[in-house]
């Protein structure tokens, strides 16, 4: 099996609003060790099953790194949807196509910002997801535990903010987890986030 699966992608955030390059260049590598997990997990899994077989003594192994790919895999790829939900000179208003969606979900925007901004400030580690239900078109805010508990199947996630500490910890106090919210929708791309809707 290949060893290299997935590619670290890279993204151009910085002098963002109230999250500092040192706070990004940080998580980029937190973020390449999520790629680099899941493709050593990959290789893993193959050399077992290279034999055409699952044996007894094997098994153990095999499932904890079986395990272990629901966190890597969604540690890896919920990491490009935040970097990749966030821009300089970003914030601002949302599209007129995610407002409209979100407003066929919730009583209002504000209350849809509400429930989101307050998923965000649940306490535990984890993330704030706004998702689409692609076959009902409604918008929904979960409370992702770790990386992998909490993610709704087949559901698009098209706002992605990570609360893990690590995301906001050198620029604010545990306790300022508010600010640090306020201060990743100020470099929301709602350009990327309407494209997900799309
Ligand atoms: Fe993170």
């Amino acid at each position: 099996m290949e060893n290299t699966i997935y590619k670290a992608k890279q993204f151009d955030l910085s002098g963002l609003k109230g999250i500092s390059d040192k706070t990004l260049e940080m998580h980029f590598k937190l973020y390449e060790g999520y790629v680099k997990a899941t493709n050593d997990l990959h290789a893993r899994i193959g050399e077992i099953l290279a034999d055409g077989k699952v044996d007894q003594e094997e098994m153990p192994a095999y499932s904890e790194l079986t395990r272990r790919l629901g966190f890597e895999y969604n540690g890896m790829v919920l990491h490009e949807y935040y970097f990749g939900n966030m821009k300089q000179n970003g914030g601002g208003d949302p599209s007129a196509c995610f407002r409209a969606a979100v407003e066929r979900s919730f009583p209002s925007f504000d209350i849809w910002r509400t429930d989101f901004v307050s998923v965000g400030k649940m306490r535990g580690v984890g993330w704030a997801i706004a998702y689409l239900d692609p076959a009902h078109g409604r918008v929904s805010n979960h409370w992702i535990e770790l990386h992998q508990n909490g993610n709704v199947a087949g559901f698009v996630p098209l706002l992605v903010m990570d609360v893990w500490e690590h995301a906001y910890l050198l620029d604010y106090k545990p306790a300022d987890r508010p600010k640090y919210i306020e201060a990743f929708l100020a470099n929301v791309d709602w350009a990327a986030v309407e494209r997900r809707l799309a």
